[in-house]
C-alpha cells in the first residue's frame, strides 16, 4: 500500500490532549417508518461527556444507543436540538468541517469490518488519507498501535488468520491511527466470547493512559459495563438512568 513519508512525530500530548467534551441537549432524532409516520430514536437527550471519561451506554436492542453514537459521531444528523463537541457544534457545522471532525474520531464496531485482503499492519492505515498532511509517519504509528493492542509480531497477518479478538485489537488500532479525541464503539464486545470481551474491554480501558480520549462505547453485557466508570442507561431513544 503506501510508502511512508518523512515526517516527524510529534508527542502524543500536543494533539490528543485529554479528549473531547461533548454536550448534548434535547436531542431529537427521528426516523420515517413506511406508515408514513415516526419513529422517534433519540427523545429529547441531554448528555455530558468530560474530556478524558469513559461512559458505556447500555438499554435493551433497539434503545437508540447506535443512534446517539452516530449523532455523536455526526454520521447522522439531529433532528433538532444542540450537540457541542469541544467547541464545535455538529447541528450547524457544514459538510466539509463534518468530513474533518469525523476522521478525527475513532470508530469500533460490533462486526470489526476489517478489510480481508489487507494485513493488520495495513488495515489499521486505511483511514488516514492519502493527500493529507500527516505529522506522523503512518507505518510506524500503526505498528506502534499494533504493538499497544497486544499484536506486535502479526502485522503481516490477514484478518482471516486472527480470533475474532484479534481482529476487534486491529479495529481498534485502526480507530487509533489519525489520534482521534473521541473514541465511539459499538457493541464492541457484542461479537465476542465472554472472556474475550471482558480482555478487549480492558484493553480499551487501558489505552486512555497512552491514548487520551474520550470514550463512548454500548453494550447490553451487564458485566462489561460494570467496569466502566459511568454507565448511562437508555429506553425507548430516553436517558432512563445512570
Ligand atoms: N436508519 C434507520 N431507519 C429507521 N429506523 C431506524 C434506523 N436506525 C435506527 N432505527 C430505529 O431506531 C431505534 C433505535 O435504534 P438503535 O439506535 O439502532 O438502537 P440500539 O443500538 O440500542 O439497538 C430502533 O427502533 C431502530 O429500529
Ligand atoms: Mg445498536
Amino acid at each position: 500500500m503506501s510508502q511512508a513519508t518523512p515526517e516527524t512525530a510529534a508527542p502524543e500530548q500536543a494533539v490528543g490532549g485529554v479528549g473531547a467534551q461533548v454536550r448534548l441537549r434535547d436531542v431529537v432524532k427521528t426516523f420515517a417508518l413506511g406508515s408514513g409516520a415516526r419513529l422517534t430514536a433519540a427523545d429529547r437527550v441531554d448528555l455530558d461527556l468530560e474530556p478524558g471519561s469513559l461512559t458505556a451506554l447500555t438499554g435493551p436492542s433497539g434503545s437508540g444507543k447506535s443512534t446517539l453514537l452516530h449523532l455523536i459521531g455526526a454520521i447522522e444528523t439531529a433532528d433538532s436540538g444542540s450537540l457541542l463537541v469541544d467547541d464545535l457544534d455538529l447541528t450547524t457545522a457544514n459538510r466539509r468541517t463534518l468530513a474533518a471532525y469525523r476522521s478525527g474520531v475513532g470508530f469500533v464496531f460490533q462486526r470489526f469490518h476489517l478489510l480481508p485482503a489487507l494485513t493488520a499492519l495495513h488495515n489499521v492505515m486505511v483511514p488516514v488519507l492519502p493527500l493529507r498532511h500527516l505529522d506522523f509517519d503512518r507505518v510506524e504509528r500503526a505498528r506502534e498501535l499494533l504493538d499497544a493492542v497486544g499484536l506486535a509480531g502479526r502485522e503481516d497477518a490477514l484478518p482471516s488468520r486472527l480470533s475474532g479478538g484479534q481482529q476487534q485489537r486491529v479495529a481498534i488500532a485502526r480507530a487509533l491511527i489519525n489520534r482521534p479525541r473521541l473514541l465511539l464503539a459499538d457493541e464492541p464486545t457484542g461479537n465476542l466470547d465472554s472472556h474475550t470481551g471482558q480482555s478487549v474491554l480492558e484493553l480499551i480501558l487501558g489505552l486512555r493512559d497512552r491514548y487520551p480520549m474520550t470514550i463512548v462505547l454500548s453494550t447490553h453485557d451487564t458485566g462489561i459495563a460494570a467496569v466502566c466508570e459511568r454507565v448511562v442507561h437508555i429506553l425507548d431513544g430516553r436517558v432512563n438512568a445512570e
